[in-house]
């Protein structure tokens, strides 16, 4: 039997709706049935349940977008880092194994590789990188599991959002067994506030950068296969390999939405932030071997997202029969 917490979210709905494809036994938790939020209720459920692995999609997000937890900073840190660590503590008192979504916003930047030597660049969006991009993507690596965050509260700036999610890493790491799963910016086919093809549709104009992001029903699914496959419990990128510009995604929702719309960008980093924004935004590439080497496959980012945009569901509209 698996136990998932914070089934009523947007990832959370993605795992109930593939535990369910698999067949898999698995009881939906929300804290309005059980406040597993709390060390003791949470202990009575793992002992009552009994559960062979629990998938902890729950977490505060902050709505309608991150900045909002800088107004929320108690939920944000009791949400992202203070309940993790409480889970953590009682599936090692029960000797239960568990993954937990964490986020690749804990990184800024990627790491740039010229004339045989590598250096971290936190922010993409500067004109000569973006340039060198356009050129020479190969130039372009992205962080690995074992680069420690360079976007949290011990490298700051960061958001409060991604210092507490990379502060909750910490506080679950090497306590019992689990997988720590890294998501970042999800998408997939069904248009929705939380799905980043929409968001883009909804903005008024478009911050260009650059990102790893993961299809919503590949990052579930990966993240149970690792679990299926028994792999090595540790920290995972999750992301669809690859990475894109909010430019290359525009450019393709264009082409196969055909919405008409001319999207406008915002002229610089300044613009965005003093118009758009209130807290800085991760923007980085992840390196997603560790994930291959564990025999976990996820399609490269374009052709995830080449399919969502074939297969868009506009909200209100039921998901075609055939699909
Ligand atoms: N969506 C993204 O863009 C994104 C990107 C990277 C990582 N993540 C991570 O993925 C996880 C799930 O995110 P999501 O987008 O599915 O969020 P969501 O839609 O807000 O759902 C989170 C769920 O967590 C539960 N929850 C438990 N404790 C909570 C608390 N203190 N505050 C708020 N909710 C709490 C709630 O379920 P009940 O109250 O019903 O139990 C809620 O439905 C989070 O850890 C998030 O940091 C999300």
């Amino acid at each position: 039997m698996i136990l998932l917490l914070g089934a009523t979210g947007y990832i959370g709905q993605a795992f109930k709706k593939e535990l369910e494809a698999r067949g898999w036994k698995h009881r939906a938790i929300s804290r309005t049935e059980a406040d597993y939020s709390r060390f003791t209720p949470l202990m009575e459920l793992l002992r009552s349940v009994r559960p062979s692995f629990v998938v902890n999609a729950a977490g505060f997000t902050g709505k309608p977008n991150v900045d909002a937890c800088e107004q929320q900073k108690t939920e944000t840190l009791q949400g992202n880092t203070l309940f993790p660590q409480t889970l953590s503590h009682a599936c090692a008192a029960t000797n239960t194994p568990w993954g937990h979504v964490s986020s690749g916003c804990v990184y800024s930047g990627a790491k740039v590789r010229e004339n045989g030597a590598a250096r971290i660049e936190r922010d993409l969006a500067q004109p000569a990188l973006m340039a060198l991009l356009a050129r020479d993507r190969s130039k372009f690596e992205g962080f690995t599991e074992s680069d420690a965050p360079n976007f949290s509260f011990r490298q700051p700036p960061c958001s409060f959002y991604s210092g507490s999610k990379a502060l909750g890493e910490e506080a679950i790491a090497g306590v019992g067994q689990s997988f720590i799963w890294r998501l970042r910016i999800p998408f997939d086919e069904l248009d929705n506030g939380r799905n980043y093809l929409s968001k883009i549709q909804r903005y008024a104009k478009v911050y260009n950068n650059v990102n790893s992001l993961s299809h919503r029903g590949d990052f579930v699914r990966a993240c149970l296969d690792l679990w299926e496959r028994r792999a090595p419990f540790g920290t995972y990128n999750v992301t669809n390999p690859g990475f894109v510009t909010t430019r290359q995604v525009v450019e393709r929702l264009e082409k196969i939405l055909r919405t008409g719309r001319a999207f406008e960008y915002w002229a610089d980093d300044a613009e965005f932030y003093r118009v758009a924004a209130q807290t800085p935004r991760s923007n980085c590439i992840l390196d997603t071997r560790k994930l291959l080497e564990a025999g976990v496959k996820m399609r490269p980012v374009e052709e995830a997202l080449d399919e969502a945009l074939k297969r868009w569901v506009p909200e209100g509209k039921a998901r075609p029969a055939a699909a």
